[in-house]
């Protein structure tokens, strides 16, 4: 038996301009996690079972481009196209396999997780890492994380149309990450450890659609959403070195900054603005929504002392549930 996991994460300044080349900065969220078991199975086929989407099936009556279902494709794909494919793990460009080719190995592939789902904490890229992690150790194809990287983010294409590549990359890495869109993988130090409270509107969000809707407004005045974007990148920018030097005090007031470019940038909604608030004015230093926004989650900095009363003020603002992470 093979078992892999792999946390959520959360983007804590600049989400959406990092889509226009932006830095940002995300953090994995180890409270939450998808994990992977893969034995092998008695009978013929690759059998799926992920009971928290309702799945128990055999792989070849998904359709190729069910998400869980093209991981595996590409996987198995992958690995016949080189016998020991450590250095490149990339599925661009390749079809997935249909059923009839070749023999397929019998598995049984048993998926869990306990990342909420289409709400910014990165479930479909931590579902993706897990699998091939698993898929990668118990077939005996060994795959650097670059390679995971780089795999997991062909398959974030492949359903999510353009992402910036910054989900996949915190998963992958587990680390902090101050990612610029196309460049080396930067990792950032923690100068002095935080806490924040994620809060959950509830509400399931695509990020395509958010998405989407900046590129709309972006063709329809470019000079002034550059200037919005250069705006957010400022704060990235200086976030980083305010974590890295432990000015904990300092980071809250360019959460706030950030959440009013993003509420600029039409990707906040009534019930995000409603748990920002909750969590200022229950004393968290700084809140703003996290990820593609419209829904998902919103994230507060707070002290140790106060991170109770943040969250119970976020649930009587209307938050499903909170989760209290320390950024280290
Ligand atoms: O909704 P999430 O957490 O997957 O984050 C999306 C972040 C965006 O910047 C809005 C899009 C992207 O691909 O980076």
């Amino acid at each position: 038996m093979t078992k892999a996991s792999a946390p959520g994460k959360i983007i804590l300044f600049g989400e959406h301009a990092v889509v226009y080349g932006r830095p940002a900065l995300a953090v994995p969220v180890t409270q939450v996690h998808a994990d992977v078991e893969i034995l092998d199975a008695d009978s013929a086929g690759i059998w799926i079972n992920a009971p928290g989407v309702d799945l128990q099936a055999e792989l070849n009556t998904l359709p190729s481009d069910h998400p869980i279902a093209s991981v595996i494709h590409n996987f198995l794909f992958l690995s016949r196209q080189s016998p020991s494919p450590t250095s490149t793990g990339s599925v661009r460009g390749l079809t997935p396999l249909s059923g009839g080719e070749g023999k397929f190995p019998n598995l049984e592939v048993n998926i869990t997780s306990t990342i909420p789902v289409a709400s910014g904490l990165g479930s479909g890229a931590a579902v993706t890492v897990a699998l091939v992690r698993a898929l990668s150790s118990h077939l005996n194809h060994p795959l650097t994380d670059e390679a995971v990287n780089a795999f997991a983010y062909d398959i974030e294409k492949l359903h999510h149309g353009t992402p910036s590549g910054i989900d996949n990359t915190v998963v992958t890495y587990a680390r902090p990450v101050y990612f610029v869109k196309g460049q080396p993988i930067e990792t950032f130090k923690v100068g002095a450890p935080f806490r924040i409270v994620i809060g959950d509107t509830g509400i399931s969000a695509p990020t395509k659609e958010s998405v989407a809707d900046v590129r709309r407004l972006w063709e329809g005045d470019k000079a002034r959403w550059e200037v919005v974007f250069d705006e957010i990148a400022d704060i990235s920018f200086a976030a980083r070195r305010v974590i890295e030097e432990g000015w904990v005090n300092m980071l809250g007031e360019l959460m706030n900054e950030n959440h009013a470019l993003l509420q600029s940038l039409t990707v906040s909604s009534p019930e995000l603005d409603r748990l920002v608030s909750a969590a200022r004015k229950a004393g968290a230093l700084g809140a703003k929504l996290s990820g593609g926004g419209r829904g998902g989650n919103m994230i507060a900095l707070v002290e140790r002392e106060n991170a109770d009363e943040v969250s119970s003020a976020l649930i009587s603002a209307g938050a499903k549930h909170t989760i209290v992470t320390q950024v280290s």
